[in-house]
């Protein structure tokens, strides 16, 4: 087992002077994933600074999941030109997906990018600034099979010290037609559960009262003493039999306090199991919200995506998280105009999405990306107005079932974890439910970290509003 450094949790001011600006897109993973590499700059020295303008390395952790995603990015990119005309020394590094899709094309069509480095090298960052100073451009795009940086205790960059993601697994296997993300993160890995639990104890131990798991498909985390998961069939007796499971690992994150909250992200419906759904009514303090991507409600569109369920699959798995959890709050992405969508394909989402009710959901127009299976063997032919169309109708569809959703919560009372101001206001503090609701409410004497029980007198669109009752 490795054990997690330390050292790395002292504020040590930088050895070799130079600072480091770091700006991350996408999803809650990138962020985990800047942590990682925050502390392995910082390991080697180096300062970070929330300056692009003073930074000597300037690093853009990329999202390649949409092609707007990546657009922006570009636009971003081309803001950081006058800081190198400034200091011809700045080196400019690109991280993440956007560095794993495209890989040397990017130094070719990006002439301000130094450095070029996917998600599972990013121990070699140092090694890569270095070679930048002495002349050249640098690139590391290798996926590995082992790589967790399960020994490397990540730099917190989020500013509340009450919530932190702990990133369980790496890479997909899944293989859903349309998303690029099995060839920008590799084969599915799962990390020690020691050192999830150590991270968790330790990020208790300094303050911390939230953690959330992460993994592109975190059900199907499966801990057999290292290697890929789609190699376990081949693993030893033993370690088949001492195996940690998802529903596992919650249980062993949970006992870490009754203080500590649990949440994790990403349920896949296909392997989402009632062991984990029974695991969390066990312990109060994982938390009652689900995120269950949906994507579309045609079962044949949804074959047609190689997601490993159908529509009804997908309404039985609801059925269970409300029967094991009554009241358990629900969020979803869904895409709309997916290749040979028909309208009344479309119409079946919307009728899910009546269904299901849910509380929260991320909702996207389908975006072709190169190189994945939906680009090789569909044509991408809903016309964009009918995608943008549907979308509309989806988001109209959603927000009328946030709202109603936020008007049931209104006269309850829910214990809330203090996370921070509000944003209009110093005299307001916000917190979350278990159930992932915002709240905001009068700060009294609190402060983040705190649990306080709150009344709901009213709503917004997107916030509750309370008292605290005591
Ligand atoms: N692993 C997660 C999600 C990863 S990506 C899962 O199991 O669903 C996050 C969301 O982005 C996806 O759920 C999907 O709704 C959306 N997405 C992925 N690829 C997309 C594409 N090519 N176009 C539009 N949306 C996409
Ligand atoms: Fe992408 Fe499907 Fe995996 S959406 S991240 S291939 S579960």
């Amino acid at each position: 087992m490795q054990v997690l450094d330390k050292e790395a949790l002292v504020e040590e001011p930088g050895k070799n002077g130079k600072k480091f600006f770091l700006e991350t897109y996408g999803c809650q993973m990138n962020f985990s994933d800047s942590e990682i590499v925050a502390s392995i700059l910082k390991k080697e020295g180096y300062d970070i600074t929330p300056e692009a303008s003073e930074a000597d390395v300037i690093l853009m952790n990329t999202c390649a999941i949409r092609d707007n995603v990546e657009q922006r990015t570009r636009q971003r990119l081309t803001e950081f030109r006058a800081f190198k005309k400034d200091n011809p020394s700045l080196v400019i590094g690109v991280l993440g997906c956007m560095a794993e899709r495209l890989k040397t094309k990017l130094l070719e069509e990006e002439d301000l990018v130094d450095i070029v480095v996917g998600p599972d090298a990013y121990r070699s960052i140092p090694d890569l600034i270095e070679e930048v100073e002495g002349g050249q451009k640098a690139i590391n795009v290798l996926l590995s099979r082992e790589e967790t940086y399960a020994d490397i205790n990540p730099v917190r960059l989020s500013e509340n010290g009450v919530s932190a993601f702990i990133s369980i697994t790496r890479g997909c296997d899944n293989m859903c037609t349309f998303c690029v993300v099995p060839f920008t993160r590799g084969r599915e890995r799962s990390r020690d559960p020691h050192t999830i639990v150590k991270e968790a104890q330790g990020l208790f131990d300094i303050g911390y009262r939230e953690v959330t798991l992460l993994g592109q498909n975190v059900d199907s985390y499966l801990w057999y003493g290292g290697g890929l998961k789609k190699d376990f069939d081949k693993a030893a007796d033993d370690q088949k039999s001492s195996a940690v499971s998802f529903a596992k690992l919650l249980e062993l994150v949970a006992k870490v306090s009754p203080l500590l909250r649990v949440r994790f992200s990403t349920s896949n419906p296909q392997d989402m199991t009632d062991e984990v759904l029974h695991t969390m009514a066990k312990y109060e303090n994982i938390c009652r919200y689900v995120h269950l991507p949906m994507q579309s409600g045609s079962t044949r569109v949804l074959k047609q995506m190689n997601r490993g369920y159908n529509r009804e699959k997908y309404l039985e798995r609801i059925k269970a998280i409300r029967t094991i959890i009554p009241g358990c709050g629900v969020s979803t992405d869904i895409i709309s105009g997916f290749c040979t969508e028909t309208e009344e394909e479309h119409k079946e989402t919307l009728s899910l999405m009546d269904e299901v009710a849910f509380d929260y959901a991320y909702m996207f127009k389908y975006s072709e990306r190169p190189g994945t299976l939906a680009a090789k063997k569909y044509p991408d032919d809903v016309p964009e107005d009918i995608k943008s169309r549907r979308l509309q109708e989806i988001v109209d569809l959603h927000r009328k079932h946030a709202g109603e959703s936020n008007q049931r919560d209104v006269g309850q009372t829910y214990e809330v974890l203090v996370e921070g101001f509000s944003k209009k206001s110093t005299e307001f503090l916000f917190g979350r439910s278990s159930y992932n609701k915002s709240i905001v409410f009068p700060r009294e004497h609190y402060k983040p970290g705190d649990y306080v029980n709150v009344k709901v007198h009213s709503c917004t669109s997107g916030t509750l509003l309370g008292q605290i009752v005591k």
